[in-house]
């Protein structure tokens, strides 16, 4: 029998969320069932902002950034008459499935809208799929947008560190992530920055400093001719950004009897805060692939009879028992309960899980290798 599937994406836009939603319609229509888009995410659902897709609305976004469904943060979800409408909204629409695009608080929205201790014997069966740039979702090794956002601050950073070199300077370069220090780890790896600054290591703003200033210093004595220093800042290191720069300039300062700002500007420590620029453009490769794959399997977990799972991006692995299965239709791809996505998830912005312990410390033993 035909089934009608609902999509949307919410929360902050992730490049990849238009392969996700194109894979899913062209899977489900090429099937015989019918979707629906939701544009505006939550808000746009408790809105009715619902319409058929077709596969001639979708068979081009893949390489496009954004979504085409549109997002929003809906505050009023966190609302329990709020879902109510929202469950009626599906219901009257004819909806057996719904799948949502995004992160944590998305996920979140799914899991509270499908909990049976409210929603009784609805029967919309609801799928997620993982999707932000933070990559602060537990139990997927990526979400979707990771990618491609790491390529975006890996070119920011190699722009900025030409015009670092070229004025011996240091710079600080801000980078999204929420409180998750993920894609500034990971960025600093792959643009061979000098340092990183990361929420999960819970340095005081005096170790920041000390820190900053010890690479400035180990950078001036083993590279005269090449003085640039590059720091990855993430954007949930407590420390407002211009606040470090002031401090570690001062410090400078004191420890070297240079003056900040000295009479050549170029010893300042420069910010540059990429800010929402590492959200956009359009999908790496990977992205567009991962999306099409979560896309895919988040459909036929829907027709398979699923419901309240994440489809999750894991290599080929055995889950520890009773998390989840892997897809029959995808040997990355895995279904994992919604409630344990979430439980995971506190655990590791918490820094109670093994994987966020190990964030914490990851370059703890690093240190003297980026002085190199
Ligand atoms: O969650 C994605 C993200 O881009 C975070 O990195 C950032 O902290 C936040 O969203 C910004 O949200 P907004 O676009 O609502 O300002």
């Amino acid at each position: 029998m035909a089934k009608t599937i609902a999509i949307l994406t919410s929360g902050g836009d992730a490049p990849g969320m238009n392969a996700a939603v194109r894979a899913a319609t062209m899977v489900a229509l090429a099937k015989g069932h019918r979707m629906l888009g939701i544009r505006h995410g939550y808000r746009g659902l408790l809105d009715e902002k619902i319409a058929p897709l077709e596969a001639n609305r979708v068979n081009r976004i893949l390489r496009e950034g954004g979504t085409i469904l549109h997002s929003s943060r809906c505050k009023r979800f966190h609302h329990v008459e709020h879902r109510e409408r929202a469950r009626a909204a599906l219901t009257k629409h004819g909806v057996d499935g719904l799948v949502a695009i995004g992160g944590n608080g998305t996920l979140t929205g799914l899991t509270l809208l499908s909990d049976p201790a409210e929603a009784g014997d609805w029967p919309v069966q609801c799928i997620g799929i993982p999707a932000s740039i933070d990559n602060d979702i537990a139990l997927t090794g990526l979400a979707i947008g990771v990618d491609t956002a790491m390529n975006t601050i890996v070119e920011a950073c190699d722009r900025i560190a030409d015009t670092a070199t070229a004025h011996g300077r240091t710079f600080i370069i801000e980078v999204m992530g929420r409180d998750c220090g993920y894609l500034s780890m990971t960025a600093a790896i792959a643009s061979g920055a000098n340092m990183v600054l990361f929420p999960e290591a819970a340095r005081t703003e005096e170790e920041l400093v000390a820190s900053m200033v010890k690479t400035i210093l180990s950078v001036r004595e083993h590279h005269p001719e090449d003085q640039r220093v590059v720091a990855i800042k993430a954007e949930g290191v407590p420390t407002p950004t211009e606040r470090l720069k002031e401090l570690v300039d001062a410090k400078l300062a004191e420890v070297t009897g240079e003056e900040a700002p000295h009479e050549d500007d170029d010893i300042e420590t420069r910010v540059t805060v990429l800010g929402h620029v590492v959200r956009g453009g359009r999908p790496s490769a990977f992205d567009r692939l991962l999306g099409s794959r979560l896309g895919n399997v988040a459909v036929r977990a829907v027709l398979a009879g699923e419901h309240r799972k994440m489809v999750s991006w894991l290599p080929p692995m055995d889950l520890p028992e009773g998390v989840g299965t892997r897809s029959p239709a995808d040997p990355y791809c895995y279904l994992v309960d919604l409630p344990a996505v979430l439980a995971a998830t506190k655990a590791l912005l918490e820094g109670q899980s093994p994987l966020a312990r190990w964030r914490a410390t990851a370059f703890d033993d690093l240190e003297d290798v980026f002085l190199l």
